[in-house]
């Protein structure tokens, strides 16, 4: 490298780099060294060998450096927590207590992220991925611990979250745990299509890390994918489409254009039907419970195949009565069976699944009224509550509207399906001025990644 016409060599940079250590901020940011500084006491440093005093002046010289740090928690984003001198530092693929070697934090205001160069005292719950592309592909954040782990660390989180959050003190050994099979559970995958290879974007980055194989997606999934590897290749394959999603219940296929510069012609699915066994030209019918939901291209169905049912089941728990509502309810994985038990039933849906929604209530033989509407909007014309409110709302969960006006209306239950805890804490911290906690449990849709799904229960207080 070149700093003011002066060539300064990876040797001399990684001595440097010695020295470092002694710098005020030498954790943060690599090192920042100023050279003159340095060059003041141009004898005394073996560093400053190779320049003449004064011909760094003024040049400010980010040295990194690598650290040492012992993870104190795991926290919600995959990543470990560690402090230096009052620093924050984020490290992905860690374990709480391990003592680990990271990179030089990358510079961030209030916290840094380092990333991990080994692991010099393992923990215990640490196992080896089960995945080859592990750590590079943006997918899977946990498969470094192993599953029973996972779940502890998860709740942890679940807990810490809502007691931070929320104010919600629940002894997190009360939070029932539920989880199914942790590997092959992805009924939906995007893959990324870029010269001739498929794969998935790497983690904060848009480089393609190519996948030959998915542990955490369906035998259908891995299938097609394998398919695909072939397919990209083919001189058939329209070079403009560069994502694709398969969603599967392990017979039927349904292929979802994600990216792509022009439209696709209806050959390229007629040729993937005759390529891959099962695609279906339009919605595929998913079987849950006894009950079958017509999913259209990009409309929105659970991810988990072996806890969609469960989760359906969990949501409602007990609850029976005169009158529901289920908002946010995507193509009626839950309006369906609260229709079996309550008098009347209104289900609302803004997105693309509403139309669903409509199909699959009425195949269903249940009487739901269904309404295409954004929740809010819905909730601001509603004259009575229900007894029973159950609510699903994507990552950004209720906001204020929302919870204002379901403060104001004062259904006796309410029951939120939740997949991101933080979003969940903050609408709790205002829901909790009427409504206590009934139940809480969380439903690990989504194993060996981060991510949380919790359903809760409240109770009217008053
Ligand atoms: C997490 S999904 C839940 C769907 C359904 N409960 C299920 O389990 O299959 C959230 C759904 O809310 C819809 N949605 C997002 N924002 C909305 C809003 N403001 N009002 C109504 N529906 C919304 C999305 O289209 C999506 O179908």
């Amino acid at each position: 490298m070149r700093r003011n016409g002066i060539a300064v060599h990876e040797t001399e940079v990684s001595r440097f780099r010695a020295l470092s250590w002694f710098a005020p901020a030498g954790y943060a940011d690599g090192c920042l060294l100023r050279a003159n500084s340095i060059l003041a006491d141009a004898h005394s440093w073996p560093v400053t060998t190779g320049f003449k005093a004064g011909e760094l002046e003024g040049v400010n010289l980010r040295v990194p450096m690598a650290l040492d740090l012992t993870i104190e928690k795991l926290v919600y984003g995959g990543e470990g927590l560690s402090r230096v001198d009052g620093q924050v530092v984020f490290t992905p693929f860690v374990l709480p207590g391990e003592v680990v070697h990271v990179a030089p934090p990358a510079s961030k205001k209030h916290a840094q992220r380092a990333n991990l160069i080994s692991v010099t005292k393992p923990s215990d719950d640490r196992v080896e991925a089960g995945c080859g592309i592990f750590g590079k592909c943006g997918g899977c954040h946990y498969q470094h611990i192993d599953y029973p782990a996972q779940l502890r660390y998860k709740r942890s989180i679940l807990a810490e979250t809502l007691r931070r959050g929320a104010k919600i003190e629940f002894d997190e050994n009360r939070i029932a745990m539920v989880s199914g099979d942790p590997w092959g559970y992805r009924n939906r995958t995007q893959f990324h299509i870029e010269g001739g290879k498929v794969g998935y974007r790497q983690m904060r980055s848009q480089t393609l890390i190519p996948a030959e194989q998915c542990p955490i997606s369906s035998p259908k999934i891995n299938e097609a994918l394998r398919k695909l590897h072939r397919l990209v290749k083919d001189r058939r394959w329209p070079k403009f489409v560069t994502s694709l999603e398969v969603f599967t219940d392990e017979v039927q296929v349904q292929w979802n254009v994600q990216e792509a510069t022009q439209p696709v012609a209806k050959h390229f699915f007629e040729w993937l039907a005759r390529e891959v066994p099962g695609t279906v030209p339009g919605a595929l019918d998913y079987e849950v419970n006894g009950d079958v939901f017509g999913i259209a291209g990009n409309s929105f169905f659970q991810v988990n195949r072996s806890l969609v049912g469960c989760l359906a089941d969990l949501a409602i728990g007990e609850e029976t009565g005169a009158t529901a509502w289920d908002l946010y309810a995507g193509a009626g994985l839950f309006s369906v069976p609260l229709a079996r038990k309550f008098g009347k039933v209104i289900a609302v849906e803004a997105g693309r699944a509403a139309d669903d929604l409509q199909r699959n209530t009425l195949r269903a033989g249940v009487e739901v009224e269904s309404i295409r509407q954004n929740t809010e909007a819905f909730l601001l014309e509603a004259g009575d509550a229900p007894e029973f409110v159950l609510l699903d709302p994507p990552r950004a969960g209720l906001g204020t509207t929302a919870v204002e006006r379901l403060l104001e209306l004062g259904p006796k239950k309410i029951v939120i399906v939740a997949c991101d805890p933080a979003t969940l804490a903050r609408d709790l911290s205002g829901l909790t001025s009427r409504y206590e906690v009934e139940r809480l449990a969380m439903v690990d849709l989504f194993p060996q990644t981060f991510h949380i799904e919790t359903i809760i229960g409240l109770a009217r207080k008053d």
